[in-house]
């Protein structure tokens, strides 16, 4: 039987995930693939030893081990971060090897130069892992949507995030709480800023709209807002005119130009999304073809994470076996076919708004707010005002009809120079 070996580098969660799905799935995967898949070399500069389970694989501290080794097919990435990620893979692909690869932010940053870098080498890269933990949904868009123009992505693509949003809507917990909790629990990371601020979601946005499109795009193109200023009282003000909150990243493709968009959105409570809760995460597609697709499974963990790494790495070794390297391009397009392409500036966004204005409640305030609605073109649909507060102010909420973002801003910048406002207004965007 055929062997193919692998190296891997970095021993942490997703890498031994990795192993261990490599590991238990052998007989399966080879009554598959009639292949020998074998972990050769393991590279993690803080494991002193490898569980028993895995003897015959070397542990290294020195990743070069894995690219100078002859025998190694497949190099797998599982390190994070951006360097010295991004001169592993290169190192890599440089040797002649596959590499796969769960990192979307090094992918979203530096993708242009290591697929270029493997398109020239004739390697495979593998990516699957890093969008929708074990969800299959870099395969789906290449192979299973292929015959099909995307004209839109929009999904819950992170599950700290996810799982922070579900717990404040269930529980009525306020953000910090929750986040504490998460991270006590191993749910969160020490340092959450990427997942509760949009970024990891932006990361992922961009590799899908690269693939979906056929188009260079970079993180710098998305506009992204998290959750961490998100509020109990607008997850309960969501939950009364029947949205739950979400955060989403968002992009519609108008063929000359594509949005790219990711923030905290209200989702109509029979939305498919509005019913993805906790660490899961649900990526919807629409294909001019093939019309709605939604794909929904476990965005992050050690073994659903393992389980898409091993998929790409059977992927290539199947490629090797059959001499088809390469049969399918890395980012679905042919690589001369990725253009570059215009995207829709924020400001000229048009949907309808969800505004939380915190005013004193005072004679006129209202019909002051709603002179300096109409006058910017933003249409009420209904409103809100609740009890006077401790401070003297009211929460003044109103949902908008289909208003335009540069016009959203204009008239909220007015509204809190007033001097009935005693807080920011808070504006949220509603999904139709
Ligand atoms: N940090 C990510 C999440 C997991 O919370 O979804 C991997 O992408």
């Amino acid at each position: 039987m055929k062997e193919i070996k692998v190296g891997l580098i970095g021993f942490g969660t997703v890498g031994s995930g990795t192993a261990e799905v490599l590991l238990e799935q052998a007989k399966n995967l080879e009554k598959k693939t009639g292949l020998k898949i074998t972990l050769k070399t393991v590279a993690d500069i803080v494991a002193d030893a490898l569980p028993e389970k895995f003897a015959g694989t070397i542990l290294s501290k020195d990743a070069n081990e894995i690219f100078t080794d002859p025998e190694i097919d497949i190099v797998v990435e599982l390190i994070g971060g951006l360097e010295p990620a991004r001169t592993f893979m290169l190192k890599a692909i440089e040797a002649g090897k596959h590499v796969v690869s769960a990192n979307k932010a090094l992918l979203s940053i530096h993708g242009r130069e290591i697929f270029a870098a493997a398109a020239k080498k004739g390697v495979e890269v593998g990516f699957e892992a890093s969008v929708g933990g074990g969800i299959p949904v870099i395969k789906s868009l290449k192979e299973g949507l292929a015959a099909n123009n995307i004209l839109s992505i929009m999904g819950i693509m992170n599950g700290t995030a996810n799982y922070i949003l579900s717990q404040m809507t269930d529980y009525g917990l306020p953000f910090d709480e929750v986040l504490k909790d998460a991270q006590e629990k191993g749910y969160a990371e020490a340092d959450p800023t990427y997942d509760v601020e949009g970024i990891d979601t932006a990361h992922k946005l961009v590799i899908l709209m690269m693939m979906a499109y056929g188009i260079n795009i970079g993180l710098e193109d998305v506009s992204t807002e998290g959750i961490s200023q998100i509020k109990p009282v607008d997850i309960s003000f969501a939950k009364k005119f029947g949205y739950r909150l979400k955060l989403l990243a968002i992009s519609k493709n108008h063929g000359d130009h594509v949005e790219a968009r990711v923030h905290p959105t209200m989702v109509p409570d029979d939305h498919m999304l509005a019913s993805i809760n906790g660490a899961y995460n649900g990526i919807h597609f629409k294909g001019d073809m093939v019309g709605n697709v939604l794909l929904y499974g476990m965005g992050a963990g050690k073994m659903p994470t393992g389980s898409a790494v091993a998929a790409d790495i059977v992927d290539i070794a199947r490629n090797i076996a059959n001499g088809s390297v390469g049969r399918v391009p890395a980012l679905s397009y042919l690589p001369e076919m990725i253009k570059d392409c215009s995207i829709t500036p924020m400001e000229s966004l048009r949907c309808p708004y969800y505004f939380r204005i915190s005013a004193l409640d005072k004679t006129g305030v209202l019909a002051t707010i709603a002179g300096i609605l109409g006058k910017n073109d933003i249409s009420i649909e209904s409103v809100i005002q609740k009890d006077r507060q401790d401070t003297g102010a009211v929460p003044i909420v109103i949902r908008t009809h289909e208003a335009e973002e540069k016009a959203v801003q204009a008239a909220i910048a007015e509204i809190d120079s007033l001097d009935i406002c005693v807080e920011k207004t808070v504006k949220i965007r509603i999904l139709e």
